[in-house]
């Protein structure tokens, strides 16, 4: 129930959450990461280590995946505190990232924890960077109402059945004129 999961997600899952990160990307923020089902799957997509950020609420898996990934940044932490813990530890301090690739159990958290989190992500993204989600859901873990008040967009992406539940893949970017304003200040 803590992590709001019946299993660690599958290889197929992790394969549509893969297809969804852009192929230029270089610098990923992975929230609520689990066992590190997607931390495997992006470094062996090629993300470099050090260009990885992983941020895990539950200490214990904390330490499990600190110990899997020694050289990736595992930090025990809130995903409402990214652009805090990102800022703290320097991950953003050359550049922004490309991409933020989510397992949090996002359908489950009130309105306020959702925007929270939505404003934390593309407040460390690029003008251009997506926030890939996976929901056990048949639609958008962020509501319509949350994305038209943060003038974000979203795309269906993959479905699978091979996944314990059935799960889908949302990504989430910045409206256009949102992104030419944000690249223009
Ligand atoms: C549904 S599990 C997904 C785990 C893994 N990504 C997977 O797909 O197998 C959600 C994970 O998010 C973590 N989590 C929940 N709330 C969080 C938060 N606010 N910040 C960071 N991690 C959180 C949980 O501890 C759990 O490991």
């Amino acid at each position: 129930m803590r992590v709001a999961a019946l299993s660690p997600s599958g290889t197929q899952l992790a394969g549509l959450m893969m297809h969804e990160v852009p192929a230029h990307a270089q610098r990923v923020v992975e929230l609520g990461a689990g066992t590190g089902v997607f931390t495997r799957a992006l470094l062996a997509s090629g993300i470099a280590a050090d260009k990885l950020l992983v941020i895990e609420l539950n200490a214990e898996l904390h330490a499990y995946l600190h110990e899997q990934f020694p050289q990736v940044h595992v930090v025990c932490g809130n995903a409402c505190e990214l652009k805090a813990i990102a800022t703290g530890n320097g991950f953003i301090a050359t550049d922004l990232a490309d991409a933020v690739i989510s397992g949090l159990g996002l359908l489950s958290m009130p309105r306020s924890v959702q925007k929270s989190i939505a404003e934390s992500v593309f407040s460390v993204l690029k003008p251009e960077g997506c926030f890939i989600q996976f929901t056990y859901g048949p639609k958008s873990p962020l509501p319509q109402d949350l994305l038209d008040e943060l003038g974000l967009s979203v795309r269906r992406g993959g479905f699978t059945w091979r996944n314990v539940p059935p799960a889908s893949v949302f990504v989430y970017t910045r409206t256009r004129s949102e992104a030419i304003h944000a690249v223009r200040s």
